[in-house]
C-alpha cells in the first residue's frame, strides 16, 4: 500500500494546474453509451475512479479506450450487449450507479447492484428508483441488484420532484429521459455545475433540454443520439483545494498560481467566505492568483447545494479555520454525519470537536506531524493539507482514497515547494 510523508512547513511558492473534473467526467462516460460509434472526451483526469468506471463500461460488452497520457476516453457503444453493472465494481464507486439511467436508457432493462453506503454513512439512492419508476420502470429489488424493465421495452416520459435536490438522481434521471418516449420534467433538479456540463454534453448529442441550469429541467425524448466529441470541464473542488493550500501554506504577499480552473464552479458562497478570510484572489483569464493573508479570519460556513458552500470542501475548510485567529464552525447540512477527518486531525492536536451536525473548531493551535488515515476521497486530503502545516513529519496511510480523486497530488505541491513523497508500505507489519 502507499502512503504520502509530508515535513511540513515548507512554503507553498509555485504554481498548480487543475486536472479535469472527476464528478463530470463520470456522468460524461455514462453519456456515451446513449450512441453507437466513438464518444471521444477530454480533459479527462488520471484517476482511480475513471478506470473503475471504464471496467464498468466495458462490462455491457462496450469498447472503452482510456489514453491517460492525452487526458482522453474514446467509448464505442456499437458493440453493447449486456444491461449489467455487477456488485464487484459498484461496491468500489458508488457513482457506478449512473449505469441504472444510462442502461435503461439504452436497452430498456438494467440489472444493477445496489452502492450500499459509504466511508462516512448511508447515501440512499431512493430518488433515483422513484425517478425510473416515474418514466414507466418496473424496479425489483433482487439479491442486492435492482432489476429494472422499461414497459414495452421502451421508457415513457414522467415527472419526478427531487427532494432533496439530487445531483446524482437528477443525472440518473436524465440519462434514461434522454431517449425515453415523450417529455420528462425534473423538478427541484440539481443546478450544481456537474450537472449543466452533462446536460451540454446529451444536448451536443442531438438530446432536447429546457431549463438547463434551472430547478426545471424539462427532456424531451428522441429516438437516437449522436457521437461527439466533447470538452471536460476543470475539477472545481481541486481549485478550491488548491485555493485553500495557498491560503494556509503560501507567503503572504507573494501569489500562488493555479491554473485552469473555474471559479464560478465554485458557487458564491465558497469564494465570499474565502476571501472574507483575509485571503485575496486575483483572476485573469484561466489563472487565478491566491495570496495568503498574515492572519486568517475565523470564517463560519454552513455546506449546502450549489451554489452554496460544497460539502466536498468542508474537511478541507477545517485546516483553514484551524489556523485562524480565533473560533469558528463548519455545519453540514448535505451529509450531517460526514466527520470522520476529525478524529484523525484531533490526533494531530487540532482542536476540533462534533456536535452534532457541526464541529467547533479552536483557531491558532499548532499542530503536530504524526501518522494518520486516510477515511475517504475528502478526508484524506485535508489530511495532507493538515500535514503541510504540521511541525514535523506527517504520515498519510491508505491513500488510495486519495488517489480516486485527486491526480498526481503529490507532484503537483512537490513542484510547488511542498515536501512531500509516495512511499509504498506495509500496513500490518509489527512496530520496530
Ligand atoms: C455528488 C458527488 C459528491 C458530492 C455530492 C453533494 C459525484 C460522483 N459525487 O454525490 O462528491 O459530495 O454530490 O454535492 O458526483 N439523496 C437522497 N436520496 C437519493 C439521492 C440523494 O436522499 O436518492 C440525498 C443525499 O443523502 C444528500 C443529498 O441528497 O443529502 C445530495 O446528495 P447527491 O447530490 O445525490 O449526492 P451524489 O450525487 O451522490
Amino acid at each position: 500500500m502507499d502512503k504520502l510523508v509530508i515535513r511540513g512547513g515548507n512554503p507553498l511558492t509555485g504554481s498548480l494546474q487543475v486536472s479535469g473534473s472527476k464528478n463530470t467526467a463520470l456522468p460524461l462516460m455514462a453519456t456515451a453509451l446513449l450512441t453507437d460509434g466513438p464518444v471521444s472526451i477530454s480533459n479527462v483526469p488520471d484517476l482511480r475512479d475513471i478506470s473503475t468506471f471504464s471496467r464498468v463500461i466495458q462490462v455491457t460488452g462496450t469498447s472503452v479506450d482510456v489514453i491517460p497520457e492525452e487526458h482522453r476516453v474514446v467509448i464505442d457503444a456499437s458493440s453493447f450487449d449486456r444491461a449489467e453493472a455487477p456488485y464487484e465494481l459498484v461496491k468500489r464507486m458508488r457513482a457506478s450507479f449512473y449505469m441504472l439511467g444510462a442502461l435503461l436508457a439504452r436497452a430498456g432493462k438494467a440489472r444493477v447492484s445496489l452502492p450500499g453506503g459509504c466511508a462516512w454513512g448511508p447515501r440512499p439512492v431512493d430518488l433515483h428508483l422513484k425517478g425510473m419508476k416515474a418514466l414507466g420502470a418496473d424496479i425489483e429489488l433482487d439479491q442486492g441488484y435492482v432489476v429494472a424493465k422499461a414497459k414495452g421495452g421502451r421508457l415513457q416520459g414522467g415527472r419526478v420532484r427531487m427532494e432533496p435536490s439530487s445531483v446524482g438522481a437528477t443525472i440518473n434521471v436524465a440519462l434514461a429521459a434522454a431517449l425515453a418516449r415523450g417529455e420528462s420534467v425534473i423538478e427541484n433538479a440539481a443546478i450544481e455545475p456537474d450537472v449543466v456540463h452533462f446536460c451540454d454534453m446529451l444536448s451536443a448529442m442531438g438530446a432536447v433540454l429546457d431549463g438547463v441550469g434551472t430547478r426545471t429541467l424539462r427532456i424531451q425524448g428522441v429516438d437516437r443520439l449522436q457521437p461527439v466529441s466533447f470538452a471536460n470541464c476543470p475539477d472545481r473542488i481541486e481549485l478550491g483545494t488548491f485555493m485553500i493550500a495557498a491560503a494556509i501554506s503560501g507567503v503572504p504577499g507573494q501569489p500562488v498560481s493555479i491554473l485552469g480552473g473555474n471559479p464560478d464552479h465554485l458557487g458564491s458562497s465558497f469564494l465570499e467566505s474565502f476571501e472574507r478570510t483575509g485571503a485575496i484572489v486575483d483572476i485573469d483569464s484561466d489563472v487565478m492568483k491566491v495570496t495568503a493573508p498574515e492572519e486568517i479570519r475565523p470564517v463560519s460556513v454552513k455546506t449546502d447545494i450549489y451554489p452554496g458552500f460544497p460539502t466536498d470542501l468542508q474537511a478541507q475548510w477545517t485546516i483553514l479555520l484551524s489556523r485562524a485567529s480565533g473560533n469558528s464552525k463548519v455545519l453540514e447540512s448535505v451529509y450531517p454525519d460526514r466527520f470522520k477527518h476529525i478524529p484523525e486531525l484531533q490526533r494531530m492536536g487540532v482542536n476540533a470537536i462534533i456536535v452534532g451536525d457541526e464541529v467547533v473548531i479552536e483557531g491558532g493551535k499548532s499542530i503536530q506531524g504524526t501518522n494518520v488515515m486516510s477515511t475517504d476521497l475528502r478526508a484524506s486530503v485535508s489530511l495532507v493539507l493538515a500535514g503541510m502545516i504540521a511541525d514535523g513529519e506527517t504520515h498519510v496511510l491508505r491513500v488510495y482514497h486519495l488517489d480516486r480523486g485527486y491526480e498526481k497530488i503529490e507532484e503537483k505541491l512537490f513542484a510547488a515547494g511542498i515536501d512531500i513523497t509516495r512511499v509504498s508500505y506495509d500496513e500490518w507489519a509489527d512496530p520496530a
